[in-house]
This record gives structure tokens, sequence and C-alpha cells, in this order.
């Protein structure tokens, strides 16, 4: 593989370019040879080992002090993951570029709610942005109307990694300057990575940046909070992960426990076969990771100085439009946990995870579930019920284009409490969902339901006869 990757250099003449290539090839060869040697000796975790964490290593929300100080807030900055192919929503690039209400995408509201607290705390938290090659371009055109703004904005790219055909275990691409299907950005595990390649770390080390609060860019959610920045800084953590109560939705989302004394993320790859479903059980977990993290950064450049931080290697398989099956192998950032040793998990409400990975939960943030109020997602007290709707619908919604041609305008749904749509339906402008509402059209049948219905406990199978 070395020799293979060593020959993809050809093309590139310009000094610079063949040197940040080389130097992201090198990380890349190395996770290759670790997956190679994790293949010999196996990976899979022995499951008798592995424990919820300890007392004293999981924390409560609730029972955080409310009094911050918020001088702390000096020393932060905040980092948001937006490197990823939002492949699930058929996203080509940023899936955080997407509107989410009033003409604002959330690359947005994300500014907005670092401007708000830039503003109403009078401090200077920057916003750190990690994009990829997919990324890049249509996160700089959100952020750049933001130049002058009370919020300094901040990116850096991360590792762009050539994906491996799994019949010949032969990179992908043939050049350096390969198409874009070849190559992939390896998992958010590669911010720790990126962030010092990129000199980011090094420029926040040097303003007086001493915590970093990760967060997803879909997760909006994933906002500043004072009271969990003060738990980390007094019980002098190097690491913080925010977990919160599994739902029958989050069974396969990766969980924090106590392997062998030390705290570590759990991943659904990780399981050996036959304890899938222990690990799925929230009688044996009942957390899962958010992947909002607090990270001291000068423990993280120590680690990164010293032992390093090889994380535990995600092998992911796809099929590519070509046919071609590739494997790509990914990092995830929670996984960093295992490598500080004053670690811990914090429980945290669910509205601190609040995820947009469908388009089920697209049409749940666009619609008068949540109003904005600086950036920030506030459901709408006219709810009688604060839980949110469960919203099922079908493979027809499932790419964002024919999401948007399905949906005219986004229904109220304040009073709905179960939505499930299958097959060829089309709603039109300004419907009204109001508690159980099926609409299901059969194979070869397409349903539109009229502009202004009002549909409440209703069983829809055929056309409607307003
Ligand atoms: P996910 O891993 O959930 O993936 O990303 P995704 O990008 O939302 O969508 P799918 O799975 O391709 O459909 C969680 C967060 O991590 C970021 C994403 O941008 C998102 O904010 N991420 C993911 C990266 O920054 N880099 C990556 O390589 C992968």
């Amino acid at each position: 593989m070395s020799s293979e990757i060593d020959k993809l250099l050809v093309t590139l003449t310009d000094p610079a370019a063949r040197k940040g290539f080389e130097m992201e090839m090198l990380s890349f060869k190395q996770m290759f040879s670790r997956y190679n040697s994790g293949k010999e000796q196996g990976t899979k975790l022995h499951w008798a080992e592995i424990s919820p964490p300890p007392a004293g290593q999981l924390v409560m929300y609730d029972s955080l002090s409310l009094q911050a100080d918020l001088t702390s807030l000096n020393k932060l900055a905040v980092l948001k993951v937006n490197g990823g192919l939002g492949t699930s929503m058929g996203i080509k690039g940023a899936k955080s570029a997407l509107e989410v209400k009033n003409g604002l995408t959330f690359l947005d509201l994300i500014v907005q709610q670092i401007q708000h607290l830039n503003t109403t705390m009078h401090i200077d938290v920057p916003l750190v942005i990690m994009t990829s090659f997919q990324t890049q371009a249509d996160t700089i055109r959100v952020i750049k109307k933001y130049a002058n703004d009370s919020v300094r904005v901040l990116t850096f790219n991360q590792s762009r990694y050539p994906r491996i055909l799994r019949d010949t275990m032969l990179p992908c691409p043939r050049t350096a300057e390969d198409e874009g299907r070849s190559w992939y950005p390896p998992g958010h595990g590669d911010l720790f990575m990126s962030l010092r390649r990129s000199g980011v770390l090094e420029q926040l080390l040097s303003e007086g940046k001493e915590y970093l609060f990760v967060s997803n860019s879909d997760n909006l959610g994933g906002v500043v909070d004072t009271a969990i920045l003060q738990h980390f800084i007094e019980s002098d953590l190097d690491f913080l992960m925010e977990v919160t109560n599994k739902t029958k939705g989050d069974l396969n989302g990766g969980t924090l426990v106590n392997y062998d004394g030390t705290l570590r993320l759990l991943e659904l790859g990780q399981v050996p076969f036959e304890h899938i479903e222990d690990f799925k059980s929230v009688f044996n977990f009942k957390i899962f990771n958010t992947n909002n993290l607090w990270i001291n950064l000068k423990a993280l450049k120590r680690i990164l100085d010293n032992e390093g931080l090889d994380l535990d290697i995600i092998e992911k398989t796809r099929n590519l439009d070509n046919g071609e099956v590739v494997i790509q192998l990914e990092t995830a950032a929670g996984s960093a946990i295992q490598h500080f040793k004053k670690a811990q998990g914090i429980v945290v409400p669910r509205r601190r995870f609040l995820p947009v990975k469908n388009c089920a939960d697209l049409l749940l943030v666009r619609s008068d579930i949540y109003r904005i109020e600086n950036g920030h997602l506030i459901p709408n007290d006219y709810r009688l019920f604060q839980t949110t709707p469960t919203i099922k619908l079908s493979d027809n919604f499932q790419s964002i284009d024919e999401f948007q041609s399905r949906f005219k305008t986004i229904p109220s749904i304040s009073e709905l409490d179960h939505l499930t749509v299958t097959g060829d339906v089309h709603f039109g402008r300004a419907c009204d969902l109001r508690g159980t509402v099926i609409v299901a059209a059969t194979e070869g049948q397409r349903i539109d339901i009229p502009d202004g219905s009002v549909l409440e406990d209703r069983l829809v199978a055929g056309n409607l006869n307003m």
C-alpha cells in the first residue's frame, strides 16, 4: 500500500501541495498499517471486561451548580465538526448549509449562537469550523457574510484519505488529483490531527484558550453551557463527554463504558456479533454519546506531542455508483476519551442533542414545534405536551430533494403526536396535522394531500375528497 500511495504524487508539482499531501498520506499509511495489524491480532474487545462507568466517572447534569464563574468563558473556544458527507440524506455538499428556518441555515444559527454569547457576556469566544474537501466551499459561502461581526470564525480542512478497493486492497485514486469519489473525510475523530496540522491548535493556545467545546454542526442543541464548563474546570478534567438517556431511536449509538479501569467509547462496530443485542439493550447501557465533548487544549497538545492519539479504527464498506466496493477507515472523536486520565461522562438533558440525521428530523426542526431565538432552537410553548411528535417517513422521502418536492410547505404539527407516511405521497401548502396521522400510498398509487388540509386522527389510504 505504501508504495502505491507514493505513486499518487506524480501529478503534484507545487512543492507546498506535495508537502501537504505527503503529510496527509503519512497519517493515512500509519492508520492503514494499524488496521492491518488489528486484523491479524483481532480488535474486538473482551465482552466480559466491559461494564457501565462507575459512580464518580458519570455525573448528572442536574447535580451541577448553576452559579458559574463567567470569566472562564475567556478561555473557551467552540469547534463544530462539519466535514461529513450527509450521505444518509443524499446531500452532496455540507448538510449545515441547508436552511433550517426563516432563511437561516445550520451554520447561520451556529454563528448567531456564538454572536449572542459574545455580545451578552462581552467576551470573544472564537468559532472554529472543521470542514472537509466536500463541505469547505459551502461553509465559506455561508460564513463570509459574518466577516465583520462580533464573532471570529476560523476554519480548517480535515484530512482527505483514499478509499481502498475491497477486492485488491489498493487505493482507489490513481493520482493525488483524482476525482472526488475516490477520497473521503475519515470521520470526526480526525479533528485532533487536523487541528494540530492546520496550526489552529497552536493559535488557540497562544491566544490563551484552554478549553474546547466540540459538537456536531447538525446538532442544534450543542450550545455552550456555562454550568458544564464550570464543572469541567472545577473538577480539573481534561476530557468530558456529554451522554444522554437512550430512547428507542438511539439503540445503535456509541455508549460510554468502563473497560479495564479506563473510560472508553464503545461503538456498535466493536461489539462481538454474539453480544450485539446486549449492546443495544437499555438494561445494560442506558446512555449514549451525543458527541458534545469538552477538551482541555493543553492536555490535548501534551498527548499529541508525547504518546500520540491512536483512535480505535472503524471500518466502513461502501458501494460506489460505478459498482466498485470500497473500504474506508474512520475514527470517532469520542474514542479519544481513553487517552485522557482525567476523564468523565456527564448525563445531560435531551435538549442538548437535537441532531438532523434524516428528513424526518429536518421536518421536526423546520416545523412550528420550534422557534428561533438568537440562533437557539426553542420549543414553542403553545404545545400541550413537551414531548416531540414521532415522525416516520418512508424511503420516498429519504433524499433531501425528494423531501423538499413532497412538502410544498412544512405542515403545522404543533398538535401532532404521531405521523407515518409511506409511498408516493405529496403534501400541499399549509396543511395541519393533528393527533395520529397515517398516510399510506400503495405500490403504483400517488396520494396528493390538498393545500390547507386539516388531518386529525386520520388514516389516509387514497386521495381525499375535500
Ligand atoms: P455523522 O457521522 O453522523 O455523519 O456526522 P453525517 O455527516 O451527519 O451523515 P452521514 O452519516 O454521511 O449520512 C456527525 C458530525 O460529524 C461530522 C459531520 O459533519 C456531523 O457534524 N463529520 C463526520 C466530520 O466532521 N467529518 C467526518 O469525516 C464525518
